[in-house]
């Protein structure tokens, strides 16, 4: 037990799926896990453990924003002993070819400031996804048939942003889209030589304005949560 997660020790599986919305852990868990229970309730951001194939998994929900994953990734990596970190996500897309309900596969997490960036002073720190991962949740997603992208995203601080100039120079430097956890997650991965994933469905474009109703989004989100699972346990049958 941790002050964010009241779990007890053994209650967390090595591989945490994050989803910011702890309804969408509830959801995640009761469709894809089998053997479910509830292992944290403490302030509402609900996890659930369960099995997929016969492996355990926690999905955990992490809040909105990087300061609040930092929180709960934190406490899993360090209280918990979690190995296996896929954040399950949406995004706002960046780019024309990306199309609202694609899949992105965020290779590396582009960002202005983290919890994390302080310790790094000058240094831009290069946040990037574990390779086995990444390699795994490409060939999930080719199976699966889902338009999936690979590449840079951006993590921001804020959702509702007052300079427009910033998405503009993501757009222009191939950034496929926006979010607001996985630099984070990638940094803190990186410092307990742990291994991290940000999955992301595109549920609206920055470009076009398009967002994704309400009705669609369970179903496109299943494909997210499909391709984490595969890419946790790639031999799992
Ligand atoms: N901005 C930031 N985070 C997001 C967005 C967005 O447009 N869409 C989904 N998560």
């Amino acid at each position: 037990m941790t002050i964010h997660i009241g779990a007890a020790p053994g209650d967390i599986a090595e591989t945490v799926l994050l989803p910011g919305d702890p309804f969408r852990a509830k959801w995640a868990a009761e469709t894809f896990l089998s053997d479910v229970r509830n292992v944290n309730s403490t302030r509402g951001m609900l996890g659930f453990t369960g099995t997929w194939n016969g492996n355990l998994v926690t999905i955990q929900g992490s809040g909105m924003g990087m300061p609040s994953l930092s929180i709960y990734a934190n406490e899993l990596i360090r209280d918990f002993g979690a190995q296996t970190l896929i954040r399950i996500g949406s995004c706002g897309g960046m780019q024309d070819h990306v199309g609202l309900r694609d899949v992105i596969l965020a290779m590396t997490a582009t960002t202005i400031t983290s919890p994390s960036s302080t310790i790094f002073r000058e240094v831009n720190f290069a946040p990037c996804a574990d390779w086995t991962l990444l390699r795994a949740a490409a060939a999930a997603a080719e199976a699966q048939g889902t338009r999936t992208h690979i590449g840079g995203i951006y993590s921001s601080d804020t959702f509702y942003d007052e300079r427009p100039d910033l998405n503009e120079q993501m757009v222009r430097h191939g950034i496929l889209g926006v979010e607001m956890e996985a630099a984070e997650l990638y940094t803190l991965a990186a410092r307990h030589n742990r291994r991290a994933l940000a999955v992301l469905t595109v549920s609206d474009h920055l470009l076009t304005g398009e967002a994704l109703p309400s009705e669609d989004r369970e179903r496109s989100f299943g494909a997210m949560v499909e391709i984490a699972l595969n890419a946790a346990f790639p031999d799992a049958q």
